[in-house]
C-alpha cells in the first residue's frame, strides 16, 4: 500500500477513535451521528425497544449503498443507548438474501420493528418484505431469544390479508402490541393488533381511511397521536397528524405537523417515542431524511415535539439536549 494512503488511514482511523472516545451531549438533527466506532448509525426507518434502562434502536442498515442502487443482500442493525445520544452498535440482526424465494433478488426489507413478549420472553421482528418493484407487499417476521442476536426468519404474510408496505410499532400502557401498517388499495392504514405471542396479526383495531404510511403512533395525556406521512417515496412532504380518544376512534381531521412548505424539514415520520422522566414526560418524533441516491448517508431528524390538548407540533430543527432521567429537553442556541 502507498506510504500516503497509509498514512491517510492512519488519520482516519485516529479520528474515529478520538470521535468515538468523546460522549455527545447533544443531538444536532441532519447532521451525520457517529456510533460508538464514529460511523454514521445505519437505522434507517427504524424502530426502538425499552428493557429496562437501555433503548435498542434497530434501523435498515444501509452501509455500503450508493448510486441508487437496490442491493440483493440486506442488513438490519441495532444499537444500544442509555441516553438517546450516545449509540453503541451492537451488531448486525438480520443480513442477507430474500429470506423466500417470492421476494427476487434484489429484494425489499425496511422499517423493521421490533416488540418484546413478556410472556413468551421471545423478541420478535416485525419488517416489509418485498419485491424489487414493491408488489410483494408483505410483512416479515423474525424471532431471537436475545435482543441482539441472530434473528431467525419465520414467515411472511399479507395481515388481515390487506396488502402491506410501510410499518409502525405501538405499545398501549395495558402492554398491548400494535402494528400499524399501510394498505394502498383500501385507501388507508391499519392499526391492528398482535397475537399472545406477538407472532401474528390478530384484528383490526381501527382502519383510518386516509392516504398515509410512515405511521406512528404515541398515547400522550390520556389522547392517542397518531402521524403519518403522504406517499411520495423518497421524497419529502408535508407530515399529517390526527387524534383521537379511543384507539378505534373516531380520529379527528388530520393536520399539518410543520409548517407544510417545509416538508416536515426534509423529513418523513419513522416513529414517536415517549420518554417519561421524573419531571417531565417528553415525545420525540424520529423521522428520516432520506437520500435515495446514496442511502448510506440517510439522516435522521429527531426533535423533541410541542404536545398536548389534541396539538402536536414539530418545532424547527436544532441542536437538543435531553435529560433522559427527568424527561426534560433543552435547546442549546437561543433563536
Ligand atoms: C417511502 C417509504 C420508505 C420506502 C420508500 C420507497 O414512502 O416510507 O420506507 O419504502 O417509500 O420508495
Amino acid at each position: 500500500m502507498p506510504r500516503l494512503i497509509r498514512l491517510l488511514l492512519v488519520f482516519a482511523s485516529a479520528f474515529c477513535l478520538s470521535a468515538a472516545a468523546t460522549p455527545m451531549t447533544s443531538i444536532r438533527p441532519g447532521e451525520l451521528w457517529p456510533d460508538d466506532r464514529g460511523l454514521h448509525i445505519q437505522a434507517h426507518g427504524g424502530g426502538i425497544l425499552k428493557l429496562g434502562d437501555t433503548f435498542y434502536w434497530f434501523g435498515e442498515d444501509r452501509g455500503g449503498e450508493t448510486g441508487g442502487k437496490k442491493p440483493s443482500e440486506r442488513k438490519i442493525a441495532c444499537y444500544s443507548s442509555t441516553d438517546l445520544i450516545n449509540w453503541k452498535f451492537r451488531r448486525q440482526v438480520v443480513h442477507g438474501p430474500a429470506p423466500e424465494p417470492l421476494f427476487g433478488s434484489p429484494y425489499i426489507l425496511e422499517r423493521p420493528k421490533v416488540f418484546h413478549n413478556a410472556r413468551t420472553g421471545k423478541f420478535v421482528m416485525y419488517v416489509h418484505l418485498d419485491d424489487a418493484s414493491y408488489r410483494a407487499a408483505r410483512v416479515g417476521v423474525y424471532v431471537c431469544d436475545t435482543v441482539d442476536g441472530d434473528y431467525a426468519y419465520v414467515r411472511s404474510f399479507r395481515p388481515l390479508g390487506q396488502e402491506s408496505r410501510d410499518i409502525g410499532q405501538f405499545v398501549d400502557d395495558d402492554g398491548s402490541a400494535y402494528l400499524i401498517f399501510e394498505a394502498r388499495p383500501t385507501r388507508g392504514f391499519y392499526i391492528a393488533k398482535l397475537s399472545e405471542d406477538y407472532l401474528d396479526v390478530a384484528e383490526e383495531t381501527c382502519f383510518v381511511q386516509s392516504r398515509l404510511e410512515g405511521g406512528a403512533l404515541v398515547k400522550y395525556e390520556g389522547l392517542y397521536y397518531l402521524i403519518g406521512s403522504w406517499m411520495t417515496g423518497w421524497a419529502p412532504n408535508n407530515n399529517q397528524y390526527a387524534t383521537a380518544k379511543s384507539l378505534s376512534g373516531p380520529w379527528s381531521e388530520f393536520k399539518d405537523i410543520a409548517p407544510p412548505e417545509t416538508k416536515t424539514y426534509g423529513s418523513q415520520s419513522t416513529l414517536m417515542l415517549k420518554v417519561v422522566g421524573s419531571k417531565k414526560t417528553s415525545v420525540i418524533f424520529m423521522g428520516d431524511i432520506w437520500r435515495p441516491r446514496d442511502h448510506q448517508d440517510g439522516r435522521y431528524l429527531w426533535m423533541p415535539l410541542e404536545i398536548g390538548d389534541g396539538r402536536l407540533w414539530l418545532p424547527e430543527p436544532r441542536e437538543w439536549t435531553l435529560d433522559i432521567k427527568t424527561g426534560e429537553t433543552h435547546f442549546l442556541h437561543a433563536r
